[in-house]
């Protein structure tokens, strides 16, 4: 009975000495398994008198079950003790600021070229678009400038490979192909990609040109005047002063180019005009007698404008950005910026 008692005292104090289940396992095994301490007494229970079996092993009987549910119970708590700490290691801080994923935007050309559209959509106009790939027909022969006209020469233009192709210098050929295939009234504006062979500071070999096309009966000078002051100034978002130049183009006559007040020293002059206060933007005219007889369209009965400017050199200024190879170079920094 004492060595029971002392056996009690030992086991209670494992149990509460159990860190962990697996801990609590070992005292399981150590004192009730089959060759457990607490086995072993009742296994000795037989080598007793008769008179102290009983007694004996009624309270060896008794101090096991105690022992085996303050066991159980401690089990219980260690496990709810662990998952209590799991759940606080994978607790979410829902104060921690987010991972951001990076936002992307439209590329300073293409808002620049949408707004071109939308202020040309408001007046009425459509817009058409033609091959990159190009004929010489299209591309010049249509325009008015046969084969070794000098403004060919002008036009430093790719070549594909045989020389029957090329990438078009300008998006003039798109005018010849609408005229071709509709009847006046036309009114139509022509966005896209050009190619010349030049680069520098503000020439890229790849650009973008918007062309602009009316044709219907009585359109006189002066409608291609008040269309491209207006554009511009709502373009530019100011009352900037605008002036005509006579100029030459094999497509149009009378042609001009166009001079807007520019936009930085508002006619002072500064860096980015040469001083000269005015900014070259487009060109324009009064569409060939020849090229709309080349297009079907009867040059007695229909006149016609027609006006072509760079879209990259607009988006400059209008960004107030001095270097157009920026816009290529695809460096975030530069065109995060612009969303
Ligand atoms: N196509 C001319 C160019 O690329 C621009 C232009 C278009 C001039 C229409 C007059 C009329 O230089």
């Amino acid at each position: 009975m004492q060595a029971l008692d002392e056996l009690i005292g030992h086991v209670e104090a494992a149990i509460a000495a159990a860190g962990d289940e697996r801990d609590l396992e070992q005292v399981r095994v150590a004192y009730f398994g089959k060759k457990g301490e607490v086995t072993a007494l009742l296994k000795g229970l037989g080598q007793l008198p008769d008179d102290q079996r009983r007694a004996a092993g009624q309270a060896i009987n008794q101090a096991r079950d105690r022992l085996q549910t303050q066991l159980e119970a401690r089990r219980l708590a260690l496990s709810a003790a662990q998952l209590d700490s799991r759940i606080a290691a994978e607790t979410i801080d829902v104060t921690l600021p987010g991972r951001r994923s990076g936002q992307g935007g439209l590329h300073p050309h293409t808002q620049t070229m949408q707004r071109i559209e939308t202020i040309f959509r408001n007046a009425g106009y459509g817009v058409a678009t033609g091959p990159e790939v190009e004929t010489e027909y299209y591309n010049f022969e249509a325009l008015n400038i046969p084969a070794h006209h000098p403004a060919r020469a002008m036009h430093d233009t790719f070549y594909l490979e045989g020389g029957e192709r090329l990438l078009r210098t300008h998006t003039s050929p798109v005018q010849a192909r609408v005229m071709e295939n509709s009847e006046p009234p036309i009114r139509i504006i022509c966005p896209g990609k050009v190619y010349r062979v030049d680069s520098d500071m503000t020439h890229t070999p790849m650009f973008h040109q918007v062309e602009g096309l009316v044709v219907d009966r009585d359109i006189s000078f002066s409608d291609l005047k008040g269309t491209v002051i207006d554009f511009l100034r709502v373009f530019f978002e100011a009352e900037l002063a605008v002036r005509f130049r006579p100029s030459y183009f094999p497509f149009t006559e009378p042609s001009a180019e166009v001079d807007v007040e520019c936009v930085h020293c508002r006619g002072e002059g500064c860096r980015v005009c040469s001083q000269s206060g005015w900014l070259e933007v487009m060109g324009c005219g009064m569409v060939h007698p020849r090229v709309l007889e080349m297009s079907g369209i009867d040059a007695e009965t229909y006149t016609g404008f027609a006006f072509g400017f760079g879209v990259d050199r607009l988006s400059m200024l209008y960004y107030s950005v001095d270097d157009l190879r920026l816009f290529y170079e695809n460096d975030l920094r530069f065109l995060a910026q612009f969303r």
